[in-house]
């Protein structure tokens, strides 16, 4: 995202992008993470460093193999989710995950788009909100600023482009409603961590 990025945390902050040594630290951690971190297959060693690095991360999470995560200050993780092997989160407008929401693999969450109408090709940043109980299957994309309700599930290869209703089932490009979830079946704890993974 280029530099005049301007957009509004989930808590309704203004957000813009980060500059200076805020700026540097964050590319590192992302860059260090992208290219060696993740691919250590020890869960306490990439969450304790993504802490560091100022991510916000439950108990009992598993954020598997292989993950880019951009701007990990700016996310949150609940506790007993699980997110799958090469998945993306952009979180350069901040993305909120709940609790025992499943992200399975090769899924995108992207932080913001380019302003297609601006000269300098600037960003607009939107928040991400995955509710609990959430289940976003392979390869699913969330574009950037939509709300995913509790316990709705987002089917394989779906794109979402619009906040998706507590407990709905949306597939297809772009997403839409195709059943809804039994919102008694969101009564469970995850704590997903597999060795080596
Ligand atoms: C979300 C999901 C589980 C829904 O499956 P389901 O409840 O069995 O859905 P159904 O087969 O009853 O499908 C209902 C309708 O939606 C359509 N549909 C289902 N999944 C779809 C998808 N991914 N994309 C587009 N349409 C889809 C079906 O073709 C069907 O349409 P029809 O009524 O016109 O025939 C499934 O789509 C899915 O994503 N599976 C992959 C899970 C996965 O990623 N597993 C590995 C990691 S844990």
């Amino acid at each position: 995202m280029n530099a005049v990025a301007v957009g509004h945390s989930a808590a309704g902050a203004l957000l813009t992008e980060p500059r200076g040594w805020e700026k540097i630290r964050s590319n590192l951690s992302a860059a260090a993470y992208r290219s060696l971190i993740t691919h250590i297959p020890l869960h306490w060693m990439r969450q304790s460093f993504l802490r560091a690095a100022g991510m916000r991360i439950g108990k009992s999470v598993a954020i598997l193999t292989g993950t880019t995560i951009i701007r990990p200050e700016r996310i949150s993780i609940g506790k007993g989710c699980m997110i799958g092997f090469d998945s993306f989160l952009g979180g350069e407008a901040g993305i909120t995950i709940g609790e025992n929401v499943n992200i399975s693999s090769h899924c995108v969450l992207l932080g913001g788009i380019h302003d297609p109408d601006d000269p300098n090709f600037g960003a607009i940043l939107k928040p991400t909100v995955i509710e609990d109980y959430v289940w976003l299957a392979t390869r699913a994309t969330v574009v950037a600023g939509v709300r995913i309700g509790r316990g709705a599930i987002v089917a394989t290869g779906a794109v979402v482009t619009k906040d998706v209703p507590p407990y709905a089932i949306v597939a297809g490009v772009p997403a839409r409603k195709i059943k809804e979830r039994s919102p008694e079946a969101c009564k469970y704890e995850l704590a997903y961590q597999p060795w080596f993974f």
